[in-house]
């Protein structure tokens, strides 16, 4: 018989058995499942509401249990639904009527919410320790390639120059920006709703700041029915795994270009490559766009979680277990993409040669070019419309600014002198944008320092 089914008179039909069990997934929270029950019997001993000696047998047996899961001992079956019930029947098939004391003054609602938050928690803190290590990859980077100049582009054409720090950088903030993320998730998720009961509390005298105390929670929920009905917290958390995801797709997306034969800015190592059955040649990106494309398996669980949740009245509603294997997905999957994206930016051949090379060309030093006569007097204005013919001009003659010769330069205005050439040579350029947040070798470096002590000092 089912632990619920005192007041039926026939079993469930076996495929709908198999259609609302969620032991398939929610399997992977046993130890959260058993921890909590440990507290949980431990607090009804000490308040008398189960005689001691139960609670002592209870927390013993569920040890043992957890023991044997661990060892692969257990099998758990789909007709006791799901973990909370498969842990308590295998509970009750070892010590009898004392296992059937563990539910006391306890609902699977306020039980399954408190095993997410629990198994929440620990993989919010794996995932925040990968993205350290992905941003002590990048910031190593961009200390090596403080001076690397290249192209920097906005509409993906030709811009001004920056440097591959700069520009990687960049991603640096967005992930500490994502770990700010998570820690937020993280203090949301800390909140321990056992006491909920199904929906309206109950009737007898539990110690909630004890069990709270033992599982490390920073504090409990305040009001039963959103105890047991929040999923707040799982949709905050994909959404800061959807945004993480979004980043790595951006500069998945800008390596797969700088990869590419016509940029040849990178190349992968043969470890993060894969080539073509049938093209000998080649050699894929093939990771990268892995991570691109497992982006959108991310935000389909986000997706998914915040319509799950938009019409359900409270308190508890079945639709709610529709909560676990997407996060769970979600999780797999950055905890997959994270370390592969940090070894593989880790691993690629940075060619300063051709980002140099390519800085070179499409007139990038344009905008100096017309500050330069700007700081001579000539208004703003004039200055780009002075540049502008002279960049046509070099169109027409397949040269960039800095091939004119000076009667060239003086052919459009009479303000040009020698000095112009100095002004838009392309490491004044980059070096003399000084302003902070810019690309200048002594502001980025400051820059690499300040994330060294960042990452130093993370929780
Ligand atoms: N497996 C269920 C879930 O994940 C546990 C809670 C079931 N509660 C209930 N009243 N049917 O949500």
């Amino acid at each position: 018989m089912k632990l619920w089914g005192g007041r039926f008179t026939r079993s469930t039909d076996s495929f709908t058995d198999h259609f609302h069990s969620s032991i398939s997934f929610d399997s992977r929270m046993y130890k959260e499942d058993i921890l909590g029950s440990c507290a949980h019997a431990e607090m009804l001993g000490r308040q008398g509401i189960i005689p001691v000696e139960d609670s002592q047998l209870i927390i013993k047996t569920l040890k043992e249990i957890l023991d044997d899961i661990e060892k692969g001992n257990v099998s758990f079956d789909e007709k006791a639904e799901d973990i909370h019930m498969n842990v308590e029947t295998l509970l009750i098939s070892r010590i009898g009527d004392t296992g059937k004391r563990l539910h006391t003054g306890r609902s699977r609602n306020d039980q399954v919410a408190l095993d997410i938050r629990m198994y929440l928690k620990e993989r919010i803190v794996d995932i925040k320790a990968l993205l350290k290590e992905l941003m002590t990859v990048i910031n190593n980077i961009a200390e090596k390639n403080i001076s690397t100049v290249m192209p920097g582009y906005t509409h993906l054409q030709n811009a001004q120059p920056v440097t591959l720090a700069h520009h990687v950088l960049a991603y640096e903030e967005m992930f500490k920006r994502d770990y700010a993320r998570l820690s937020d998730a993280y203090k949301r998720t800390n909140v321990m709703p056992l006491g909920s009961g199904a929906l309206a509390a109950t009737t007898y005298p539990l110690d909630r700041e004890f069990v709270r105390e033992a599982l490390g929670f920073e504090s409990i929920t305040l009001d039963s029915m959103d105890g047991v009905s929040d999923r707040d917290f799982v949709i905050e958390l994909l959404s800061a795994l959807s945004m993480i995801m979004m980043h790595l797709s951006r500069f998945c997306e800008e390596i797969i270009i700088w990869n590419s034969q016509q940029y040849k800015f990178v190349e992968m190592d043969d470890a993060y490559s894969t080539g073509s059955s049938i093209m000998p040649q080649k050699k894929n990106p093939d990771m990268a766009e892995l991570i691109r494309g497992k982006t959108g398996r991310v935000y389909g669980h986000l997706m998914a979680m915040l319509t799950v949740m938009k019409g359900i009245p409270l308190a508890y509603n079945k639709d709610m277990q529709e909560d676990k294997e997407g996060v769970f997905d979600a999780i797999d999957t950055i905890k997959m993409c994270l370390p592969v994206f940090t070894r593989m930016i880790d691993t690629m051949t940075i060619n300063k040669d051709n980002m140099r090379r390519a800085a070179r060309r499409g007139f990038m030093n344009a905008t100096d070019a017309a500050d330069w006569l700007v700081k001579q007097g000539v208004p703003f204005r004039d200055a780009h419309a002075i540049i502008g013919r002279l960049v046509l001009y070099c169109i027409e003659h397949e040269k960039e600014l800095d091939e004119l010769t000076l009667e060239e330069f003086k052919a459009v205005s009479d303000v040009f002198t020698q000095d112009i050439y100095r002004a838009i040579d392309l490491d004044t350029c980059v070096n003399s944008r000084t302003v902070a947040g810019g690309p200048s070798e002594e502001y980025i470096k400051g820059l690499v320092e300040l994330n060294k002590k960042y990452l130093a000092e993370l929780d």
